[in-house]
């Protein structure tokens, strides 16, 4: 008994150590290209020369103008490094996954928009984000001229842990891939593109994918089979003209982040998907 009392007390101070050092280890970055992996934390990134004050008028996450210090993306990958990768996976600590082309951080040299990832300070926090209790910190990829690129919501991931070179998302699961005899204008193929931008940071596919905080749209089953596509499509525009609870998180896609004939092409790819 005593010893048993004895242990939940060395227990209990050594609590408070684990659950630090799980805060040392989500407050850094970690950049992963082939064979090279690199941390850096907020103080290692905000005295890098290159790290400097940036205003973005129109925040993403946020809703407003924000200003903060940042370093350039491309820079701190490094263009030689950026050579030849596909896409850049961008980690956040919620279980959000974006499959981010690498061309658009590789385009601000020609004038396209530009990424940055913004440093929260913590000896200067930033608020908290609208409707929730964290900030966009430690770390948060902002755009800068986004509507150069048309630059997707989803594409502004925040709480950033991690982001990785790695291959295109339909050569890495086979699972998304659409029939190979679909001309390329198919609205299948439209869909498809316009899900791994829009859904896929979240949502799985038939377990592609690598995102945990909504649930696989493809199995057990796929979302066309308990879905009619009206509803689907009214999920997607305001999750909540269809139910609602104290715990919703997905976020509406307007008619500017997903146009209505590309509405149409996501149902025909899940269609699509759901009958190969
Ligand atoms: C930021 C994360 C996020 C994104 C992006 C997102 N969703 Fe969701 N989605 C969720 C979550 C979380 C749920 C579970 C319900 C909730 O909490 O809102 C959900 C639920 C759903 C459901 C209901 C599934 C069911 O069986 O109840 C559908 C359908 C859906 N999402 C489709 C989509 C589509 C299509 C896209 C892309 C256009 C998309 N979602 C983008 C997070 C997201």
């Amino acid at each position: 008994m005593r010893i048993g009392r004895f242990l939940m007390w060395v227990a209990l101070a050594l609590l408070p150590m684990l659950a630090k050092d799980a805060t040392a280890a989500e407050r850094t970055l970690t950049l992963t290209f082939g064979d090279s992996v690199r941390r850096f934390t907020a103080d290692d990134l905000l005295a890098r020369p290159d790290a400097v004050a940036i205003a973005i008028p129109n925040d993403l996450s946020y809703r407003r103008e924000m200003s903060y210090r940042a370093v350039p993306l491309l820079e701190l990958i490094g263009a030689d490094t950026l050579r030849g990768v596909a896409t850049l996976e961008a980690r956040a600590s919620d279980g959000f996954v974006a499959q981010i082309p690498a061309e658009y951080v590789r385009q601000a040299a020609g004038g396209g928009a530009m990424a940055w990832i913004a440093i929260e300070d913590p000896a200067d926090p930033w608020p908290t984000l609208p409707a929730k209790s964290i900030s966009a910190g430690p770390f948060y990829l902002v755009w800068e001229n986004p509507e150069r690129s048309n630059i997707a919501s989803e594409y502004w991931p925040y709480a950033l842990v991690a982001i990785a070179g790695v291959a295109d998302p339909v050569e890495r699961w086979p699972q998304l891939a659409v029939d190979a005899a679909l001309p390329d204008d198919a609205a299948e193929r439209r869909g498809q593109g316009s899900f791994i931008r829009n859904c896929l940071p979240c949502h799985r596919l038939n377990g592609a994918g690598e995102g945990d905080v909504g649930p696989d749209l493809g199995q057990p089953m796929n979302v066309t089979e308990y879905m009619t596509p009206a509803g689907l499509k009214a999920v997607v525009r305001d999750p909540k003209s269809v139910r609602t609870w104290p715990g919703q998180q997905m976020p509406g896609f307007g008619n500017d982040q997903i146009p209505d004939a590309e509405l149409d092409a996501l149902v025909s790819f899940f269609a699509h998907v759901a009958g190969r």
